[in-house]
């Protein structure tokens, strides 16, 4: 089992610190091995994503990966931004199946922004397709425009576009997963506007004749975002493209009330995996020692579960993690009156002990 560990900016190196150490306490036996990535990597060699960083990646069973990012880069060429090292991962790889579930736990009801009522037991999974659309879509760039409101001024544009096998991919992923939990799956789009999802549309239609034991809704996308703080509970599975995916899955995980606890996963075909946290890489309160590594442990199990085989090893490190909660343990993100503030060491230091 072969981990390659890209610890990335900010508060990557802490948080993913934690998550090695909590893999070093569970008696298997993996092949680590560091490299950096993001702005780190730009300020050792001149690249975001640097060849033998890549190399380590694709040689490796999974990768456990930070944050990258921070304002400082802002004013880089875009292939030289931080950011593009994980684009360029997840197209490197073929990563189109992202899992990022959002979880609200017990202990952290009152975190959220929404009634304790509304989200309390809150379990779904939004499967976000990460390697198409308009992230990816050729041609991009800047012209002079030859039609529009405006001929003859300067304009810029994307292309957005999905073929039908990547449609089909990542609508089988969706009802899969959908199978295992609550047999429910929602297909977000604008098909009523966009050519792109009308096909997206048809195209999960058709791949749901295999799967007649899940229900499958579709829903347009402004009513998604809206129906996600109504009534986030009606979910199950949402399956949805790259930028609605990208835009949803920031609002669910904060119905949770706690961005810091959120794992993510995104797998390409032969189950080899990037596992991050769903959270940035928050410069803010880097090096400080009070960032949640919560995030990134869990997503050391979700990498156990789907990359490694070991589901076993995955089940101990989640109910280490609400042992924690249980026990009252905060770091300051998710910390409330009558609980106990920890910073990122202790927590991990915590789970270290709770596993065993
Ligand atoms: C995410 C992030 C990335 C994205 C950025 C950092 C490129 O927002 O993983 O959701 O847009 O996909
Ligand atoms: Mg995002």
């Amino acid at each position: 089992m072969k981990i390659a560990i890209l610890p990335g900016d900010g508060i990557g190196p802490e948080i993913t610190a934690e998550a090695v150490k909590v893999l070093n306490a569970l008696g298997l036996k993996f092949e680590m091995e560091t490299a950096p990535v993001g702005g780190a990597a730009y300020e050792a060699s001149g690249h975001p994503l640097p060849e033998a960083t890549l190399n380590l990646a694709k040689s490796a069973d999974a990768i456990l990966f930070g944050a990258v990012g921070d304002w400082k880069y802002d004013t880089l060429d875009r292939p030289l931004r931080p950011e593009q090292a994980i684009l360029g991962l997840r197209k490197a790889l073929g990563l189109f199946a992202n899992f990022r579930p959002a979880i609200c736990y017990e202990q952290l009801v009152s975190a959220s922004s929404l009634k304790p009522e509304l989200v309390a037991g809150l379990d779904i999974l939004i499967i976000r397709e990460l390697t198409g659309d308009i992230y990816f879509g050729q041609p991009r760039g800047k012209r002079t425009a030859t039609d529009g409101h405006f001929p003859g001024t300067e304009e810029a544009f994307d292309t957005m576009r999905y073929s039908k096998p990547e449609i089909e991919r990542i609508a089988r992923v969706a009802f899969e997963a959908a199978r295992k939990r609550n047999k429910k799956v929602t297909s977000v789009d604008k098909a009523n506007v966009l050519e792109t999802f009308q096909f997206w549309k048809d195209v999960v239609t058709e791949v749901h004749k295999d799967y007649p034991d899940v229900a499958l809704d579709h829903m347009y996308v402004d009513n998604a975002a809206m129906q996600l703080v109504k009534a986030p509970k009606a979910f199950d599975v949402i399956v949805t493209g790259n930028m609605f995916g990208d835009i949803l899955s920031d609002e669910a995980s904060m119905l949770t009330g706690s961005i810091g606890m959120l794992p993510s996963a995104s797998l390409n075909d032969k189950k080899q995996g990037l596992y991050e946290p769903s959270h940035g890489s928050a410069p803010d309160i880097a090096g400080k020692g009070v960032a949640n590594p919560l995030a990134t442990i869990l997503s050391a199990a979700m990498m156990l579960r789907f990359s490694l085989g070991q589901p076993e090893a995955a089940d101990r490190i989640e109910t280490a993690v609400k042992a924690v909660l249980a026990q009252g343990l905060r770091t300051p993100d998710i910390y409330s009156e009558g609980t106990t503030k920890v910073g990122t060491r202790e927590m991990g230091d915590a789970v270290v002990k709770a596993l065993k």
